[in-house]
């Protein structure tokens, strides 16, 4: 496996989960047994992220756009999501991690909010990895969201127009409290955002592999890790700027 420098994880990974459908389909199987396969490779990412000393690990599991799915398909998957929740509170318990969910749950059907409650409320006192699902959530629905939130604060007189900063915008997002993702994982070989993230993803090392995720294992992480350690972030400075910094932050 490629070995990983312990100090210069990503503090932030996300993930877009792509491929489960074209796994299932090359296997002449029905798509949810590749979602079902998916949710394994789930469980793998989150114990290996959690062992490696990641601090959050947000994972695109259900996007809005995927609602207009076949109608089978977005129940299997809403009870997959179910009977996964569900089934993994008591691991989560055992490794210290505690679950988070963006998106728009209004749109969630009852009895999963039900199981996601009762999950957030018995892993709230966690310290470990922070696990965030996003679940019906799309970018520019959570930016209209929170644009509409600060609207509503400034009409009420809470907020004026100059105190409308980035990190005060941050602040209203379904991620806020969340630091942005330091790395961005999307496999099954499509090279877009699909909507995730948007506001966040401004300054995250993207990582495209041909893989799909069923098919995406332990080696494979470590080898995606192993090329953002490879990476040198500049957020807009210099390489100069930004090895004086290291040399001062070393000394
Ligand atoms: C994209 O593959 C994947 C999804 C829309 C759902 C992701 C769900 C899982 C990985 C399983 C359950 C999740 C959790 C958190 C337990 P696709 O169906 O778009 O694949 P395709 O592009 O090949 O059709």
């Amino acid at each position: 496996m490629t070995p990983l420098d312990p100090l210069k994880l990503p503090v932030h990974l996300a993930v877009i989960m792509d491929g489960n459908g074209r796994w299932a389909q090359q296997r002449m199987l029905k798509r949810i047994i590749g979602h079902q396969r998916g949710a394994e490779t789930v469980k793998m990412v989150v114990e290996q992220a959690s062992l490696l000393g990641i601090k959050y690990l947000t994972l695109f599991a259900f996007s809005t756009e995927n609602w207009s799915r076949p109608t089978l398909e977005v129940r299997a998957l809403m009870t997959l999501l179910k009977k996964y929740i569900h089934q993994e509170t008591a691991r989560m318990m055992r490794k210290n991690i505690r679950y988070n969910v963006i998106g728009n749950r209004c749109e969630l059907p009852d009895d999963v909010n039900e199981t996601l409650d009762e999950a957030i409320c018995k892993t709230a006192n966690n310290t470990g990895m922070v696990l965030t699902l996003a679940l019906s959530y799309g970018g520019r629905q959570e930016l209209c969201r929170a644009a509409a939130r600060l609207a509503q604060d400034a009409v009420a007189g809470k907020i004026s127009t100059s105190d409308i900063t980035t990190g005060l915008f941050d602040s209203y997002l379904d991620t806020g409290g969340l630091p942005d993702p330091d790395f961005l994982i999307r496999t099954s070989g499509e090279m877009r955002i699909s909507n995730f993230l948007l506001w966040q993803l401004a300054y995250t090392e993207l990582y495209f592999t041909d893989t799909n995720w069923p098919d995406f294992t332990i080696n494979e992480l470590h080898k995606a890790l192993a090329d953002f350690q490879s990476r040198e972030r500049r957020f807009g400075m210099t390489g100069d700027q930004i090895t004086q910094r290291g040399d001062l932050s070393n000394a």
